[in-house]
C-alpha cells in the first residue's frame, strides 16, 4: 500500500500529533550534570572555552546542587581541581580532597542528589597523564591501586556512584573488590567503557587543567576508527563488575552507542564532552544556530542512537527549557 492511501504528514499535522506518535521523548530524568570543584570558599571561575560552566570551591558547588535538584535533573557527577599535584596523583584519595569535601557538604545538605564521581588520575598528577608512569610509560598495574583507593575514599565520603575514567586495563575488577573489601557492596560503577583518544576534550582540560605535559593519551584511550573493540572493552568492563558502560565522546560515536545498546543488557550513557559543548555555545553567540533549537536536536539524537543516561553540561538549561 502506498500513496494515496499512505500519507505519513497525516500523523505531522499539529503538535498534539507529532507529540503523540514522537519515539524519543526527552526528559530531565536520564541528564547528568558534570561539575568542576576548585580548593578555596566563594570562588566561581567561569571556564573561558565553556561559557556557563564554572570551577567552583565546595560551597559554591553545594548551591548549584540545590538548583540542580529542583531542575529535576537527578545526578552529577563531580571533577576535582586539587590544591597540589605529584607524580602518582596521590592527593586524589585523601579525605580532605576538594571532590571528597564536596561529596561530604552535599550529603550535609540533605540533598537527593545522585552524586557520580570521575575515577582518574590526570587531574592530579603532574605530567597530566591517566596513570602513574614507569620508563616513561603510563603503567597498568602499578596504577590500579590507586584508582581502587581513590574510588573507597570517594564511597567513603559518600558517593553513590563511581566512574572510572582513566581505560587503565582491569581498573573495574580493581575497583570492585576494593569495595567489596571495605564493605561497599551497594556502590555502583558506571564504566567509561569506550572512552576514544578524542580532541573534543580540549575545553576539558582547561577546566580540569588535566592536559597532558608530554605526549598523548593514545596508549590508553580507544582509536577512533574501532567499534568491535568498543565492544569488546565494554564486555570486559560488565565482566569486572561494571553496572553501566558509557560511551564518549557522544556526537562522533552515535554508531557505537547503538551497538553497545543493542549487544548489551546493561544501562548505557553517553557523555556529551566538553568540546560538542564548545561547539555549539560559540556558534550560538555568533547567532550562526539557534541554541535551544539544536541542544534539544543533539540530546534526543545521542537519546535516540540508545543512551538513555547522557552527561551533558547543557543538562541544566534543557532541564529548564523543559519545564
Ligand atoms: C579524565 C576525563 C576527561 C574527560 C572526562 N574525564 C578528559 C580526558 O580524558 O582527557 C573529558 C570530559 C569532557 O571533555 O567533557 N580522564
Amino acid at each position: 500500500m502506498s500513496f494515496p492511501a499512505q500519507r505519513p504528514r497525516r500523523l505531522r499535522r499539529s503538535e498534539a500529533l507529532r507529540g503523540l506518535v514522537r519515539e524519543t521523548r526527552l526528559s530531565a530524568a536520564g541528564l547528568i550534570y558534570p561539575m568542576f570543584v576548585c580548593p578555596g570558599t566563594k570562588v566561581r571561575k567561569e571556564v573561558s572555552s565553556m561559557p556557563g560552566v564554572f570551577q567552583q570551591s565546595v560551597d559554591q558547588i553545594v548551591e548549584e546542587c540545590r538548583e540542580v535538584e529542583e531542575l529535576g535533573i537527578p545526578g552529577v557527577i563531580l571533577f576535582g581541581l586539587p590544591e597540589s599535584k605529584d607524580p602518582r596523583g596521590t592527593i586524589s584519595t585523601s579525605a580532605q580532597g576538594v571532590v571528597q569535601r564536596a561529596i561530604e557538604e552535599i550529603r550535609k545538605a540533605n540533598l537527593k542528589l545522585l552524586v557520580i564521581t570521575d575515577v582518574c588520575l590526570c587531574e592530579y598528577t603532574d605530567h597530566g597523564h591517566c596513570g602513574v608512569i614507569e620508563n616513561g610509560e603510563v603503567a597498568n598495574d602499578a596504577t590500579l591501586q590507586v584508582l581502587a583507593v581513590q574510588a573507597l575514599s570517594h564511597a567513603r565520603a559518600g558517593a553513590d556512584i563511581v566512574a572510572p575514567s582513566d581505560m587503565m586495563d582491569g581498573r573495574v575488577g580493581a575497583i570492585r573488590e576494593m569495595l567489596d573489601e571495605h564493605k561497599f557492596g551497594e556502590i555502583a560503577i558506571l564504566a567509561y567503557a569506550a572512552k576514544y583518544c578524542s580532541g573534543f576534550y580540549g575545553p576539558f582540560r582547561e577546566a580540569a587543567d588535566s592536559a597532558p605535559q608530554f605526549g598523548d593519551r593514545r596508549s590508553y584511550q580507544m582509536d577512533p576508527g574501532n567499534v568491535r573493540e568498543a565492544l569488546k572493552e565494554v564486555a570486559l568492563d560488565i565482566e569486572e563488575g561494571a553496572d553501566m558502560v558509557m560511551v564518549k565522546p557522544a556526537l562522533p560515536y552515535l554508531d557505537v552507542i547503538r551497538r553497545v545498546r543493542e549487544e548489551f543488557d546493561v544501562p548505557v550513557g553517553a557523555y556529551n564532552v566538553s568540546g560538542e559543548y564548545a561547539m555549539v555555545k560559540a556558534a550560538a553567540q555568533k547567532g550562526w544556530l539557534d541554541e535551544k533549537r539544536v541542544v534539544m536536536e543533539i540530546l534526543t539524537g545521542i537519546q535516540r542512537a540508545g543512551a538513555g543516561i547522557i552527561l551533558t553540561y547543557h543538562a541544566k538549561d534543557v532541564a529548564g527549557w523543559m519545564k
